[in-house]
C-alpha cells in the first residue's frame, strides 16, 4: 500500500490523524506504518456507536451444575477416564497469555511476574508445576514415564518475544520443550472515547490483543491444527495465565466431561456473594451461556431454583475444556464484539507518549465465554475455590498478588 492508498483508506473512515507524523519518519518506519494501515481491520470501530453488541441476551434459565458431592462420589471413575485420555495424548492444554495485564502494571508478560517471597516463583512456573502434577499422576497410574501434555501458549505481538525468551532462559521450568507450542493472537486498533484511533508511536498505530476468544482461530492460522490431529488430541483445556492455583488438564474434570459426552466443560466456583464480580453459567435460549456480572439483573441475581438455592450460583473461572471437533464446527462463525474501556498508552497532541492511569478509550475484544454459547452442551463442574482459584489481576486488594500469595500458602505452596 502506498501513501495515497493509505490516506484514502483512512479518509473514508475519518482516521487520517494516523498519518500526522508521516513526514518525520525514515523510509523503514514509513513502510512499516503503511503496512500496518493496510493490515488493520478498522471495522471494529463501528461497534462503539452500535453499543455493546455482546450484551444482547436471550431468555436466561438455570443450567444444572455438577456439584462437589456428586464429583466426590464418582471421583475415582472420572479420574480413571481422564488419566486414560491423557495417557492416549487426547488432551492438550492451552495457556491464554496474550493479554496485556494492564491492571497488574508490569511491563513484562504477566506470566513473568515473580510472586515469590523467599525465592523466585514465577506465574508461568506455577502453571508448569501444576501441569507436572497431572503428568506425574498419569505416568504413575500407567507405569510409564513418557506421558506429556501438549502445552500450547498463546501470546500476542506485544509479548511474544519476551515470553519465548523467558521460557528459554528458564529451560521451560523442566517441561519437555518438544511438547510446547507458541502461537500469536491477532491485534485490534485502540481508540480514544470519540472513536479516533490512537498512535502509540509516530509510526505505529496503537493496537491491543483482540480478546481471548481468538485463541482457536489463531492456533489454526499458526498452522498448528494439523499437529493437533496428527497427535490425536481430541480435547483442549484452555485457561487464564493469572490463576496460580489453576488445575490444568484435571483428570477428574476431563473424565466427567467425557462421560457426560458434552462438547465443553467449565470449571465453576460457588459465588461468594450474589453480587460478586464473576460471570455465572446459565442457559440462554436453551444453549449454554454465561451472564457477565455487569449484565446481571436483580431478577437473575436473586432467582431461586426448586431446592430454594440461588439458581445462578456458579461462576466461571476461565478454565474450559472444549472438544476439538466442536471447535472446528464453529471456526467460521462470528462472535459478539465487546467494546471495553481500558488504559491506552498513546501520543498526545504534542507527540509525547502518555501512559494513563485510568481508562481513556476503547479496546475491542471477543471473549472466550461467548464461545461457550456456540456449544450444544457444556458441563459446569464445581471446584473448591480456595484450592483452585487464585487470580492475579491487581497488585494489591481483591484478586491480587497479595491474595494469591495467601491462597498459595493455604495450599502448602512455598513462596
Ligand atoms: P483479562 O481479562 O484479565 O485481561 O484476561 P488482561 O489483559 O490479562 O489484564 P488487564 O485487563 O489488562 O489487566 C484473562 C485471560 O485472558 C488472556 C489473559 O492473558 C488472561 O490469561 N487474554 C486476554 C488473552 O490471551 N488475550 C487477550 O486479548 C485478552
Amino acid at each position: 500500500m502506498n501513501y495515497n492508498e493509505a490516506y484514502d483508506k483512512l479518509d473514508r473512515i475519518g482516521q487520517t490523524q494516523l498519518l500526522k507524523y508521516y513526514e518525520e519518519l525514515d523510509q523503514a518506519q514509513k513502510e512499516a506504518l503503511l503496512k500496518q494501515i493496510d493490515e488493520t481491520d478498522f471495522s471494529v470501530i463501528d461497534y462503539i456507536s452500535q453499543g455493546e453488541h455482546g450484551a444482547k441476551k436471550g431468555v436466561i434459565t438455570p443450567l444444572e451444575c455438577m456439584e462437589l458431592p456428586e464429583i466426590e462420589a464418582n471421583k475415582e471413575r472420572y479420574t480413571q477416564i481422564g488419566i486414560d485420555a491423557i495417557a492416549h495424548n487426547k488432551v492438550g492444554a492451552v495457556l491464554l497469555a496474550g493479554g496485556m495485564g494492564t491492571r497488574l502494571g508490569s511491563d513484562n508478560p504477566k506470566g513473568m511476574y515473580d510472586i515469590g517471597l523467599t525465592h523466585e516463583v514465577f506465574i508461568f512456573e506455577r502453571l508448569i508445576e501444576n501441569t507436572f502434577d497431572v503428568i506425574r499422576a498419569a505416568n504413575e497410574a500407567t507405569g510409564r514415564d513418557d506421558i506429556w501434555i501438549p502445552f500450547y501458549i498463546m501470546t500476542s505481538e506485544k509479548n511474544n518475544d519476551a515470553t519465548i525468551a523467558f521460557f528459554e532462559e528458564k529451560n521451560y521450568f523442566g517441561y519437555n520443550k518438544d511438547h510446547v507450542y507458541f502461537f500469536k493472537q491477532d491485534m485490534a486498533p485502540a481508540t480514544d472515547r470519540d472513536g479516533k484511533v490512537y498512535l502509540e508511536g509516530k509510526g505505529r498505530i496503537a493496537t491491543s490483543p483482540n480478546g481471548n476468544a481468538g485463541w482457536f482461530k489463531s492456533l489454526v492460522n499458526a498452522g498448528l491444527l494439523d499437529g493437533v490431529h496428527e497427535q490425536g488430541i481430541e480435547y483442549l483445556n484452555i485457561f487464564a495465565v493469572d490463576n496460580v492455583l489453576q488445575r490444568i488438564a484435571d483428570p477428574a474434570f476431563v473424565g466427567a466431561c467425557i462421560e457426560r459426552g458434552v462438547e465443553a466443560g467449565a470449571k465453576v466456583v460457588a459465588k461468594a456473594a450474589p453480587d460478586e464480580a464473576i460471570g455465572v453459567m446459565c442457559l440462554e435460549d436453551g444453549r449454554p451461556s454465561i451472564v457477565e456480572y455487569y449484565e446481571m439483573t436483580d431478577e437473575i441475581m436473586h432467582a431461586k431454583n426448586d431446592k430454594g438455592m440461588p439458581a445462578y450460583r456458579f461462576g466461571v473461572i476461565l478454565n474450559y475444556l472444549f472438544k476439538v471437533s466442536a471447535l472446528e464446527e464453529i471456526l467460521s462463525k462470528d462472535l459478539p464484539m465487546h467494546v471495553v474501556e481500558k488504559m491506552i498508552p498513546h501520543l498526545d497532541e504534542n507527540g509525547e507518549l502518555i501512559k494513563p492511569d485510568k481508562p481513556n478509550g476503547f479496546k475491542f475484544e471477543q471473549l472466550v465465554l461467548d464461545m461457550i454459547h456456540q456449544m450444544r452442551s457444556c458441563l459446569p463442574y464445581e471446584v473448591v475455590r480456595e484450592r483452585e482459584f487464585a487470580p492475579i489481576k491487581n497488585k494489591t486488594g481483591i484478586d491480587s498478588v497479595e491474595s494469591a500469595r495467601e491462597l498459595c500458602k493455604k495450599n502448602g505452596i512455598e513462596l
